[in-house]
């Protein structure tokens, strides 16, 4: 496994294939292995590059909020590391909330966007004080409590029920994150900006996707988000949920592959 120090951690990463670079950036509470099958289909014609963000997955905690701009100067050290100067960026939820802060900084090293179950606008008060007592939570009791609490919001009802390997997988990737890394995003993704502004500026080529059932970032805010970043594509799975690109692999790698050819002329 790849590990390079950018800024004040060491991060872990993958790398497969050769081609064009496109970095793909997990949401929380998972690591880079939520790519897995992402890396897989796109391997053989691009270069894929995909990090466990700042607290995640092998990838070093800090004890300061996470910010979303923090976690968005860790990639582009990372890029800078691997000698990438500008990639495509695939970002699924908090992932989305990195890239568009990665945007908002470095817009001339992001050649296109896919975000996957996001949205742009910040959280409500409420929202900010329930983050703070997940952190607590988190700190206090460990990821258990956070992955109960979390999974039938991740995915559909169907999968709960019908689909174990796909409930295990989401699991076993809460229960492995770091308290001291949930808790540092937790708190960092309650201070972001609200990016709305940004979107009217988006210049290169997007693609918007997300489950119909997503419950975590419903298919309005994607809608939203596509209403405003011009010549956008939204591409909305059915009998998905909010981690959707293992919920309808097949359909989310197609839409992916299709965007990235097309992106690429
Ligand atoms: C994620 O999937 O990254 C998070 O659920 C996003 C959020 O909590 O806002």
């Amino acid at each position: 496994m790849p590990v390079v120090r950018v800024n004040d951690i060491q991060m872990a990463y993958t790398e497969a294939g050769a081609g064009r670079p496109v970095v793909l950036i997990h949401g929380y509470p998972f690591n880079r292995s939520l790519w897995n099958e992402q890396v897989a289909a796109l391997s053989g014609s691009y270069r894929v590059i995909a990090p466990d963000l700042r607290g995640f997955g092998e990838s070093d905690s800090s004890n300061e909020p996470a910010t979303m701009n923090r976690m968005a100067q860790d990639v582009a050290a990372l890029l800078d590391h691997l000698a990438v100067p500008r990639a495509t960026f695939g970002a699924l939820s908090m992932g989305g909330y990195v890239t568009l802060a990665f945007y908002k900084q470095f817009a001339s090293r992001v050649r296109a966007l896919i975000l996957a179950d996001t949205r742009a606008t910040p959280d409500t008060a409420e929202a900010k004080q329930n983050r703070a007592k997940q952190a607590e939570k988190a700190l206090a009791e460990g990821m258990a409590g956070i992955a109960d609490a979390m999974l039938p919001k991740l995915l559909t009802p169907e999968t709960v029920s019908k689909r174990p390997e796909i409930v295990k997988r989401v699991r076993d990737m809460m229960l492995k994150t770091k308290p001291e890394g949930a808790a540092a995003a937790l708190r960092g993704m309650a201070e972001r900006d609200d990016q709305t502004a940004l979107l009217s500026k988006i210049t290169v080529p997007t693609l918007i996707v997300v489950g119909a059932e997503d419950a975590i970032t419903p298919v309005a805010d994607s809608e939203k988000m596509h209403e405003r970043i011009a010549g956008s594509r939204l591409v909305v799975l059915q009998n998905a949920g909010h981690v959707s690109n293992l919920e309808r692999t097949e359909e989310f790698n197609e839409a992916l592959l299709e965007f990235l050819s097309e992106s690429s002329s």
